[in-house]
């Protein structure tokens, strides 16, 4: 186990009617003048939005409502809420949505304080060190910016704008991590928030949840048994309230726990002590900075298991591990059920172990049967991209991203070539 620093100080309070506690939560951290931040109008349907507001008014602060966020949020209306903010002396934002809107709500409180471009910070130029305090309302568990800090934002081109070599400047969807600065300073977590979640978004969360952890599980450092298991038992914990939420989307315990495990899956507390590695949503983010419409969530259905497969052809140890611990593939062949057995050479049912590479490959076998369970595509097609473009993306992505990416196994653009190949 590595050394490491594991700070998260969000404050959050979860549970039935909690969004009444935002006012005075604004107060505590010493906001009066609030920025309200929302996306297309899910969260003025559901009433988070006119009951967070009345909160904070009921407890003394001025509001200003801020809306119209997408899904992928983008630089512009990073720029127009930190101009908003700005002419009204704004002192706190409070996010009510999701992760597109809790990271614009994040980079307009970076923004806000810093006389030059927030992009500055995105791009690598400048380390945050301020930012106005951010406060959330979650309406949908996927993205664990509630808890994270870290923020994702797409700055879209200017008109005609190029690089050095005159080639045409595409999107860039790049990810800020902080250690704190970003972390939001409370969090107000109401599942019955989450019911009015389409199928489809719930099933993107629970892809993206689990995503999170394989980040940070599928990695070469030894001897991190409580940070491997604490991982382990999210996932299984996430594969089963998953299932339960699917199939009872009204059950509010089912919500809660999917709610929760959003969080734990990205607040930090599953890396702690290794190093990680965040290939899948590298290669993820640049599928949903080119064709906005496909769901973060969705690209990684397809994504995740492909560079899986390919990675454990390199190094199928935690893989397997993977497989025996949160998938139950059995380490012999005789304790396989037939209908386990598919991938495997099965035929005759012969006494003998399992090789790492045949549990690796059934665990990824069995991963992919869940995300189709939930409706989650398993390739281009599926994500609603007729033509993909591989050879841009892999340009793109080692281009914003280094010429090799990630560690569990370092990948270059021949492999990651080979990655989004499995997808067509
Ligand atoms: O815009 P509205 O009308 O609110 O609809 C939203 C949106 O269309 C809808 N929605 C949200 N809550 C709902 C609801 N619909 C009905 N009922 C509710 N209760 O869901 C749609 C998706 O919302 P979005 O905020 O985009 O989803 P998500 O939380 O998955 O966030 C995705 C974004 O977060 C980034 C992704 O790349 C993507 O841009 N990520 C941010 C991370 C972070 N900050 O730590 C980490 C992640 O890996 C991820 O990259
Ligand atoms: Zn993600």
């Amino acid at each position: 186990m590595d050394n490491f620093v594991y700070y998260a100080p969000t404050k959050f309070v979860f549970g039935r009617y909690t969004e009444r506690r935002a006012g005075e939560l604004a107060r505590e951290f010493g906001g009066t003048r609030a920025l309200v931040v929302f996306g297309g109008g899910s969260a003025v349907r559901s009433g988070a939005v006119g009951r967070t507001v009345r909160s904070l008014h009921a407890a003394g602060l001025d509001t200003f409502n801020f809306e119209g966020i997408t899904p992928n949020p983008t630089d512009d209306k990073v720029r127009e809420g930190i101009d908003i903010v700005r002419r009204n002396n704004i002192d706190i934002i409070v996010a009510v949505g999701g992760g597109s809107v809790i990271d614009t709500a994040k980079a307009i409180a970076l923004g806000v304080p810093y006389d030059g471009d927030f992009w500055d910070f995105y791009c690598g130029k400048l380390v945050p060190e301020h930012a106005l305090p951010v406060g959330v309302v979650l309406t949908i568990p996927a993205a664990g910016s509630e808890g994270s800090g870290n923020s994702v934002i797409t700055r879209m081109p200017d008109y005609g704008e190029t690089d050095k070599e005159g080639n045409p400047v595409g999107p860039v969807k790049l990810s800020l991590r902080t250690e704190s600065v970003l972390r939001p300073k409370f969090s107000i977590m109401n599942p019955e928030f989450t019911m009015t979640l389409p199928a489809w978004q719930t099933a993107c969360g629970i892809v993206d949840m689990m995503a999170h952890i394989f980040e940070r599980y599928f990695s070469n450092t030894p001897d991190c048994e409580v940070t491997d298991r604490v991982a382990e038992g999210l996932l299984k914990a996430i594969i089963t309230e998953g299932r339960r939420v699917m199939d009872s989307p009204d059950d509010y315990q089912a919500r809660a726990n999917i709610m929760w495990a959003a969080t734990l899956a990205h607040n930090g507390l599953c890396g702690t002590g290794r190093r990680e590695d965040w290939s899948s949503h590298f290669i993820e983010h640049e599928i949903s900075a080119v064709y906005p419409e496909v769901a973060h969530g969705a690209g990684l259905a397809a994504v995740v298991p492909a560079w899986m497969e390919y990675v454990a052809e390199k190094n199928p140890g935690k893989v397997a591990q993977f497989a025996r611990r949160v998938m139950d593939v059995p380490v012999h062949e005789q304790d396989a059920d037939d209908d386990e057995l598919s991938l495997l050479d099965a035929g005759i049912r012969v006494h003998r172990t399992l090789s790492t590479g045949e549990i690796a490959a059934e665990g990824i076998r069995r991963l992919r049967e869940f995300y189709r369970s939930l409706g989650m595509p398993s390739d281009f097609a599926g994500m609603g991209i007729a033509s993909p473009d591989v050879t841009s993306l892999v340009e793109a992505l080692h281009l914003h991203k280094g010429q090799s990416i990630g560690n569990y196994v370092e990948l270059t653009s021949r492999d990651t070539k080979k990655i989004y190949n499995k997808l067509l």
